[in-house]
């Protein structure tokens, strides 16, 4: 076991001796993003963040891998101070390989708008990245093997604030089955990130009443940032 390990290092050394011979004194840091070597372009952020996407892009690590027609990575500003994740692709989504981009996603610019932002200042993702077939709830499974990757997003982008959008995304992050109705507004916090839950645009399709919650919880995240 022990003869075994020393050989590796053995090896491990003697290669690195050789690409010091061979004018190699450092190891870019992208080289050890996600393993695969990538080398992505831009700066610390946006070159993390598309590394990530690369290997996000070629996932199977569930069966909607098998019906997605695109993974939707997500999109905005690798820098934002703010970030919205919401539950998972629709249809447009899957067809554009954009986040929010649909009905629902027309509904969130207009909300960003309201706090005076642009889409371009935020960044925009879901928890799954690809889209369950006929817009059907994510299920246990998909989430589970999909949570690394929108934790890495967030601490790619460390936001300020995380808006998250729904009873999915808000119960994903918060670790907690308390219904969306009694965590919305209210503020948290995932890893260090101050999180605060609001309704799914698509759910203020269906219940315009309650625009006037989600426009007070967006005052509160205006104030945090
Ligand atoms: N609903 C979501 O949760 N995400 C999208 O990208 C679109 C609709």
């Amino acid at each position: 076991m022990n003869g075994g390990i020393q050989e590796i290092i053995s090896a491990v050394k003697a290669y690195v001796e050789f690409e010091r011979a061979s004018g190699m004194d450092e190891y870019p840091r992208a080289a050890f993003n996600g393993g695969g070597g990538c080398r992505a372009a831009g700066d610390g952020q946006e070159r993390d963040l598309d590394c990530l996407k690369r290997e996000v892009l070629r996932c199977r690590g569930c069966s909607l891998a098998e019906t997605r027609l695109n993974v939707v990575f997500g999109a905005g500003n690798p820098k934002a101070a703010l970030m919205f994740v919401g539950e998972a692709p629709g249809s447009e989504e899957d067809i554009q390989g954009l986040p929010f981009v649909g009905r629902a996603g027309q509904l969130l610019t207009k909300i960003i708008e309201a706090i005076g932002m642009k889409r371009e200042d935020v960044y925009i993702a879901n928890v799954l990245k690809c889209r369950p077939p006929n817009n059907r709830a994510p299920l246990p499974t998909e989430i589970l093997a999909c949570r690394e990757n929108i934790r890495r997003q967030i601490a790619i982008i460390k936001p300020e604030v995380i808006c998250t959008l729904g009873k999915f995304a808000s119960q994903t992050l918060l670790n907690t089955d308390t219904p969306i109705s009694r965590l919305r507004g209210n503020l948290y916090e995932y890893e260090g990130i101050k999180v605060i839950p609001t309704f799914h645009p698509a759910y203020l399709l269906r219940n315009p009443q309650d625009k006037k919650l989600v426009w007070s919880d967006m005052k509160k995240i205006k104030a945090l940032l």
